[in-house]
Protein backbone atom coordinates (compact mmCIF):
# COMPACT_ATOMS: atom_id res chain seq x y z
CA UNK A 1 0.00 0.00 0.00
CA UNK A 2 1.07 3.29 -1.12
CA UNK A 3 0.11 6.34 1.14
CA UNK A 4 0.44 9.89 -0.07
CA UNK A 5 0.68 12.45 2.84
CA UNK A 6 -0.13 15.78 2.84
CA UNK A 7 0.78 18.70 4.96
CA UNK A 8 -0.61 22.16 5.18
CA UNK A 9 -1.45 23.03 8.64
CA UNK A 10 0.73 25.93 8.94
CA UNK A 11 3.43 27.48 7.00
CA UNK A 12 4.78 24.45 4.83
CA UNK A 13 3.45 23.23 2.22
CA UNK A 14 4.74 19.20 2.61
CA UNK A 15 4.10 16.27 0.37
CA UNK A 16 5.29 12.50 0.85
CA UNK A 17 4.68 9.07 -0.56
CA UNK A 18 5.37 6.52 2.27
CA UNK A 19 5.01 2.56 1.42
CA UNK A 20 4.42 -0.73 2.88
CA UNK A 21 7.39 -2.15 1.38
CA UNK A 22 9.98 0.69 0.72
CA UNK A 23 9.18 3.12 3.20
CA UNK A 24 9.65 6.65 2.48
CA UNK A 25 10.00 6.87 -0.99
CA UNK A 26 9.63 10.46 -1.98
CA UNK A 27 9.01 13.65 -0.14
CA UNK A 28 8.89 17.45 -1.21
CA UNK A 29 8.52 20.42 0.95
CA UNK A 30 7.91 24.42 0.03
CA UNK A 31 8.38 26.41 2.91
CA UNK A 32 6.28 30.17 2.91
CA UNK A 33 8.56 31.36 5.27
CA UNK A 34 9.59 34.38 2.68
CA UNK A 35 6.34 35.44 2.38
CA UNK A 36 5.35 36.22 6.08
CA UNK A 37 8.94 37.38 6.69
CA UNK A 38 7.79 41.37 6.17
CA UNK A 39 5.10 40.73 8.43
CA UNK A 40 6.94 39.41 11.23
CA UNK A 41 4.56 36.29 11.89
CA UNK A 42 2.57 33.69 9.63
CA UNK A 43 -0.69 36.14 8.02
CA UNK A 44 -3.26 33.13 7.89
CA UNK A 45 -4.73 34.95 4.72
CA UNK A 46 -2.04 34.47 2.91
CA UNK A 47 -0.87 31.19 4.32
CA UNK A 48 -4.30 29.24 2.79
CA UNK A 49 -3.90 31.12 -0.99
CA UNK A 50 0.02 30.02 -0.87
CA UNK A 51 -1.10 26.43 -0.13
CA UNK A 52 -3.63 26.54 -2.81
CA UNK A 53 -1.12 27.36 -5.32
CA UNK A 54 1.57 25.31 -4.43
CA UNK A 55 -0.13 21.61 -3.06
CA UNK A 56 -0.98 20.70 -6.60
CA UNK A 57 2.26 21.04 -8.18
CA UNK A 58 3.81 19.80 -5.54
CA UNK A 59 1.79 16.75 -5.22
CA UNK A 60 2.80 16.14 -9.01
CA UNK A 61 6.31 16.49 -8.38
CA UNK A 62 6.55 14.20 -5.67
CA UNK A 63 4.84 11.62 -8.01
CA UNK A 64 6.88 11.91 -10.55
CA UNK A 65 10.36 11.63 -8.00
CA UNK A 66 8.85 8.50 -6.60
CA UNK A 67 8.54 7.41 -10.09
CA UNK A 68 4.74 6.59 -9.53
CA UNK A 69 1.17 7.41 -11.34
CA UNK A 70 -1.69 8.43 -9.27
CA UNK A 71 -3.13 4.86 -9.54
CA UNK A 72 -0.16 3.52 -7.73
CA UNK A 73 -1.12 5.63 -4.70
CA UNK A 74 -3.99 3.53 -2.32
CA UNK A 75 -5.22 5.80 -0.08
CA UNK A 76 -4.43 9.84 1.24
CA UNK A 77 -3.61 11.17 4.54
CA UNK A 78 -3.76 14.88 5.45
CA UNK A 79 -3.30 16.75 8.25
CA UNK A 80 -6.75 17.59 9.54
CA UNK A 81 -5.85 20.33 12.72
CA UNK A 82 -4.64 21.36 14.98
CA UNK A 83 -3.81 24.38 13.13
CA UNK A 84 -4.88 27.34 10.57
CA UNK A 85 -8.35 26.57 9.71
CA UNK A 86 -7.54 27.84 5.88
CA UNK A 87 -4.91 25.96 5.72
CA UNK A 88 -5.91 23.00 6.73
CA UNK A 89 -9.19 23.04 4.79
CA UNK A 90 -7.04 24.02 1.31
CA UNK A 91 -5.22 20.23 2.53
CA UNK A 92 -8.45 19.26 3.42
CA UNK A 93 -10.36 19.72 0.49
CA UNK A 94 -7.64 18.67 -2.18
CA UNK A 95 -7.35 15.63 -0.11
CA UNK A 96 -10.81 14.35 -0.04
CA UNK A 97 -11.65 15.79 -3.71
CA UNK A 98 -8.40 13.72 -4.93
CA UNK A 99 -9.88 10.60 -2.64
CA UNK A 100 -13.36 10.63 -4.47
CA UNK A 101 -10.91 11.01 -7.82
CA UNK A 102 -8.85 8.09 -7.54
CA UNK A 103 -11.18 6.20 -6.18
CA UNK A 104 -9.13 5.71 -2.74
CA UNK A 105 -9.55 6.02 1.54
CA UNK A 106 -8.37 9.06 2.91
CA UNK A 107 -7.88 9.84 6.66
CA UNK A 108 -7.66 13.12 8.27
CA UNK A 109 -4.60 13.07 10.72
CA UNK A 110 -3.48 14.48 13.79
CA UNK A 111 -0.81 16.71 12.92
CA UNK A 112 1.33 16.29 16.73
CA UNK A 113 0.75 12.53 15.83
CA UNK A 114 3.09 13.07 12.94
CA UNK A 115 5.33 14.70 14.91
CA UNK A 116 5.26 12.21 17.71
CA UNK A 117 5.72 9.10 15.05
CA UNK A 118 8.49 10.94 13.04
CA UNK A 119 11.54 9.59 14.64
CA UNK A 120 9.98 6.40 13.41
CA UNK A 121 11.02 7.16 9.92
CA UNK A 122 14.71 6.75 11.17
CA UNK A 123 16.69 3.54 10.77
CA UNK A 124 16.84 3.22 14.58
CA UNK A 125 13.20 3.69 15.45
CA UNK A 126 12.29 3.47 19.05
CA UNK A 127 10.12 1.44 20.00
CA UNK A 128 6.62 1.70 22.01
CA UNK A 129 6.28 3.05 25.00
CA UNK A 130 8.36 5.75 24.64
CA UNK A 131 8.36 9.50 26.38
CA UNK A 132 8.11 12.10 23.78
CA UNK A 133 9.11 15.58 24.50
CA UNK A 134 6.89 17.90 21.74
CA UNK A 135 8.75 20.89 21.35
CA UNK A 136 7.42 23.15 18.33
CA UNK A 137 6.25 26.97 17.68
CA UNK A 138 2.74 25.58 18.65
CA UNK A 139 3.13 23.13 21.82
CA UNK A 140 5.23 22.48 24.37
CA UNK A 141 4.30 18.79 25.49
CA UNK A 142 5.49 15.86 27.26
CA UNK A 143 3.54 13.13 26.59
CA UNK A 144 3.39 9.31 27.97
CA UNK A 145 3.48 7.39 24.26
CA UNK A 146 1.99 4.13 24.93
CA UNK A 147 1.30 3.40 21.52
CA UNK A 148 -0.08 4.43 18.36
CA UNK A 149 -2.90 6.44 19.67
CA UNK A 150 -2.61 6.12 23.23
CA UNK A 151 -1.13 9.13 24.66
CA UNK A 152 -1.01 10.49 27.94
CA UNK A 153 -0.43 14.23 28.63
CA UNK A 154 2.14 14.97 31.89
CA UNK A 155 3.03 18.06 31.78
CA UNK A 156 2.45 21.10 29.54
CA UNK A 157 3.42 24.55 29.19
CA UNK A 158 0.92 27.02 30.97
CA UNK A 159 1.51 29.94 28.52
CA UNK A 160 4.05 30.77 25.52
CA UNK A 161 5.41 27.57 23.92
CA UNK A 162 9.10 26.97 23.69
CA UNK A 163 9.29 27.95 20.12
CA UNK A 164 7.01 30.81 20.55
CA UNK A 165 9.71 31.84 23.15
CA UNK A 166 12.63 31.41 20.94
CA UNK A 167 11.08 33.53 17.88
CA UNK A 168 9.78 36.50 20.62
CA UNK A 169 13.33 36.51 22.06
CA UNK A 170 14.74 36.51 18.94
CA UNK A 171 12.48 39.00 17.52
CA UNK A 172 13.76 41.68 20.49
CA UNK A 173 17.40 40.30 19.42
CA UNK A 174 16.54 42.43 15.83
CA UNK A 175 16.34 38.88 14.35
CA UNK A 176 13.72 37.75 11.65
CA UNK A 177 11.01 35.53 11.84
CA UNK A 178 10.99 32.32 12.81
CA UNK A 179 13.58 33.38 14.31
CA UNK A 180 14.00 30.32 16.50
CA UNK A 181 17.14 28.76 14.40
CA UNK A 182 18.69 32.43 13.94
CA UNK A 183 18.93 32.78 17.57
CA UNK A 184 20.86 29.25 18.22
CA UNK A 185 23.07 30.83 15.44
CA UNK A 186 23.83 33.66 17.19
CA UNK A 187 24.61 31.81 20.62
CA UNK A 188 27.06 29.83 19.00
CA UNK A 189 29.53 32.92 19.28
CA UNK A 190 27.85 33.73 22.78
CA UNK A 191 30.70 33.82 25.85
CA UNK A 192 29.31 31.58 28.71
CA UNK A 193 28.55 32.71 32.04
CA UNK A 194 28.30 36.76 30.46
CA UNK A 195 23.97 36.70 31.48
CA UNK A 196 21.80 34.23 33.78
CA UNK A 197 18.41 33.50 32.66
CA UNK A 198 15.89 31.69 35.07
CA UNK A 199 14.71 27.98 34.45
CA UNK A 200 11.01 28.52 35.06
CA UNK A 201 9.40 26.16 37.18
CA UNK A 202 12.39 23.50 38.02
CA UNK A 203 12.12 24.57 41.76
CA UNK A 204 9.17 22.58 42.61
CA UNK A 205 7.53 19.69 41.66
CA UNK A 206 5.52 18.78 38.57
CA UNK A 207 6.38 18.38 34.95
CA UNK A 208 4.36 21.58 33.52
CA UNK A 209 6.31 24.63 32.01
CA UNK A 210 6.09 28.45 31.58
CA UNK A 211 8.14 30.20 29.31
CA UNK A 212 6.39 33.47 29.46
CA UNK A 213 8.51 35.12 32.77
CA UNK A 214 11.70 34.15 30.58
CA UNK A 215 10.61 36.19 27.55
CA UNK A 216 10.14 38.91 30.13
CA UNK A 217 13.22 38.47 31.82
CA UNK A 218 14.99 38.25 27.85
CA UNK A 219 13.56 41.67 27.25
CA UNK A 220 14.55 43.64 30.49
CA UNK A 221 18.21 42.44 29.43
CA UNK A 222 18.58 43.05 26.31
CA UNK A 223 17.09 46.72 27.13
CA UNK A 224 19.65 46.76 29.93
CA UNK A 225 22.17 45.91 27.55
CA UNK A 226 21.59 48.12 24.95
CA UNK A 227 21.97 51.07 26.75
CA UNK A 228 24.73 49.99 28.79
CA UNK A 229 26.68 49.53 24.98
CA UNK A 230 25.76 53.09 24.18
CA UNK A 231 25.74 52.64 20.47
CA UNK A 232 29.03 50.62 20.45
CA UNK A 233 28.15 48.18 17.35
CA UNK A 234 31.08 45.98 18.12
CA UNK A 235 29.93 46.00 22.00
CA UNK A 236 26.64 45.21 20.96
CA UNK A 237 27.01 42.49 18.48
CA UNK A 238 29.24 40.41 21.26
CA UNK A 239 26.59 41.23 23.68
CA UNK A 240 23.96 39.89 21.51
CA UNK A 241 25.73 36.69 20.99
CA UNK A 242 26.08 36.40 24.99
CA UNK A 243 22.44 37.13 25.61
CA UNK A 244 21.23 34.40 22.78
CA UNK A 245 23.44 32.38 24.18
CA UNK A 246 22.15 32.68 27.77
CA UNK A 247 18.50 32.44 26.67
CA UNK A 248 19.10 29.22 24.66
CA UNK A 249 20.97 27.48 27.65
CA UNK A 250 17.75 28.43 30.10
CA UNK A 251 15.51 26.45 27.80
CA UNK A 252 17.99 23.86 27.53
CA UNK A 253 18.48 23.40 31.12
CA UNK A 254 14.43 23.62 31.49
CA UNK A 255 13.84 21.29 28.97
CA UNK A 256 16.09 19.14 30.35
CA UNK A 257 15.42 18.49 34.11
CA UNK A 258 11.82 17.99 33.35
CA UNK A 259 12.56 15.12 30.73
CA UNK A 260 14.57 13.57 32.83
CA UNK A 261 11.87 13.86 35.89
CA UNK A 262 9.29 12.47 33.77
CA UNK A 263 11.41 9.43 32.77
CA UNK A 264 12.29 8.88 36.44
CA UNK A 265 8.12 9.16 37.14
CA UNK A 266 7.23 6.47 34.85
CA UNK A 267 9.84 4.65 34.62
CA UNK A 268 10.69 4.51 30.64
CA UNK A 269 13.49 3.92 29.27
CA UNK A 270 13.36 5.50 25.51
CA UNK A 271 12.96 9.34 24.98
CA UNK A 272 11.92 10.86 21.79
CA UNK A 273 12.59 14.81 20.93
CA UNK A 274 9.97 15.94 17.72
CA UNK A 275 8.46 19.38 16.72
CA UNK A 276 10.62 22.01 15.31
CA UNK A 277 12.39 22.93 18.74
CA UNK A 278 13.76 19.55 18.11
CA UNK A 279 16.23 20.65 15.36
CA UNK A 280 18.20 22.83 18.05
CA UNK A 281 21.86 21.90 18.12
CA UNK A 282 22.40 22.47 21.83
CA UNK A 283 19.50 20.95 23.05
CA UNK A 284 20.51 17.51 21.20
CA UNK A 285 24.03 17.09 22.20
CA UNK A 286 22.56 17.65 26.35
CA UNK A 287 19.83 15.52 25.97
CA UNK A 288 22.16 12.90 24.38
CA UNK A 289 25.20 13.59 27.20
CA UNK A 290 22.90 13.28 29.98
CA UNK A 291 20.87 10.31 28.92
CA UNK A 292 23.99 8.34 28.25
CA UNK A 293 25.35 8.68 31.46
CA UNK A 294 21.52 7.14 32.90
CA UNK A 295 21.17 4.63 30.20
CA UNK A 296 18.90 5.87 28.46
CA UNK A 297 18.24 5.66 24.73
CA UNK A 298 17.18 8.86 23.05
CA UNK A 299 15.86 9.43 19.45
CA UNK A 300 15.45 12.30 17.43
CA UNK A 301 13.76 12.63 13.69
CA UNK A 302 16.34 13.80 11.32
CA UNK A 303 16.91 17.87 11.19
CA UNK A 304 13.96 18.01 8.56
CA UNK A 305 11.77 16.20 9.96
CA UNK A 306 12.01 18.24 12.82
CA UNK A 307 10.10 20.66 11.63
CA UNK A 308 6.85 20.28 9.43
CA UNK A 309 6.90 18.23 6.47
CA UNK A 310 4.62 15.69 4.53
CA UNK A 311 6.82 12.95 5.81
CA UNK A 312 5.33 12.37 9.43
CA UNK A 313 1.77 12.84 7.95
CA UNK A 314 2.39 10.58 5.64
CA UNK A 315 3.94 7.83 8.08
CA UNK A 316 1.18 8.75 10.60
CA UNK A 317 -1.87 7.85 8.09
CA UNK A 318 0.20 4.74 6.86
CA UNK A 319 -0.13 3.45 10.22
CA UNK A 320 -3.53 4.01 10.79
CA UNK A 321 -4.84 3.35 7.40
CA UNK A 322 -3.41 -0.23 7.63
CA UNK A 323 -5.55 -0.79 10.25
CA UNK A 324 -8.39 0.10 8.11
CA UNK A 325 -9.26 3.47 9.34
CA UNK A 326 -10.43 6.01 6.78
CA UNK A 327 -12.99 8.87 6.47
CA UNK A 328 -16.45 7.98 6.65
CA UNK A 329 -18.95 10.81 6.16
CA UNK A 330 -18.52 12.69 2.77
CA UNK A 331 -18.37 15.97 4.82
CA UNK A 332 -15.04 17.83 4.55
CA UNK A 333 -13.94 18.71 8.17
CA UNK A 334 -10.79 20.15 9.80
CA UNK A 335 -10.10 20.61 13.88
CA UNK A 336 -8.14 24.39 14.27
CA UNK A 337 -8.32 23.14 18.10
CA UNK A 338 -8.08 19.47 18.68
CA UNK A 339 -6.05 18.13 21.70
CA UNK A 340 -4.18 14.84 21.52
CA UNK A 341 -5.92 13.02 24.61
CA UNK A 342 -9.17 12.91 22.54
CA UNK A 343 -7.62 11.78 19.79
CA UNK A 344 -6.66 8.48 22.44
CA UNK A 345 -10.57 8.42 22.99
O1 LIG B 1 7.13 22.11 14.37
P1 LIG B 1 7.31 23.43 13.70
O2 LIG B 1 7.95 23.44 12.32
O3 LIG B 1 5.98 24.19 13.50
C1 LIG B 1 4.95 24.18 14.45
O4 LIG B 1 4.13 23.25 14.39
O5 LIG B 1 4.99 25.09 15.30
O6 LIG B 1 8.17 24.34 14.71
C2 LIG B 1 8.58 25.66 14.39
C3 LIG B 1 9.30 26.26 15.59
C4 LIG B 1 9.57 27.75 15.43
O7 LIG B 1 9.22 28.40 16.62
C5 LIG B 1 11.07 27.80 15.18
O8 LIG B 1 11.67 29.01 15.58
C6 LIG B 1 11.55 26.65 16.01
O9 LIG B 1 10.58 25.63 15.78
N1 LIG B 1 12.90 26.19 15.63
C7 LIG B 1 13.99 26.27 16.42
C8 LIG B 1 15.08 25.76 15.68
N2 LIG B 1 14.61 25.39 14.44
C9 LIG B 1 13.27 25.65 14.44
N3 LIG B 1 14.14 26.72 17.68
C10 LIG B 1 15.35 26.66 18.22
N4 LIG B 1 16.46 26.20 17.58
C11 LIG B 1 16.36 25.73 16.33
N5 LIG B 1 17.46 25.27 15.69
ZN1 LIG C 1 4.38 21.29 13.66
Amino acid sequence: MHILGIETSCDETGVAIYAAEGGLLAHSLYSQTELHLAFGGVVPELASRDHLQKLLPLISQTLDSAQLEPQDIGGIAYTAGPGLMGALLVGAALARSLGYAWNVPTLGVHHLEGHLLAPMLEPSAPEFPFLALLVSGGHTLLIAVVGLGQYRILGETLDDAVGEAFDKTAKLLGLPYPGGALLAQLAENGRPEHFHFPRPMTDRPGLDFSFSGLKTSALNTIRQAETAAQGDKSIWEQTRADIARAFEEAIVDTLLIKCFRALKQTGMQRLVIAGGVGANVSLRQALQTQAASQNIQVFFPRLEFCTDNGAMIAYAGYQRMRLGQHDISLEITVHPRWSLEQLSK
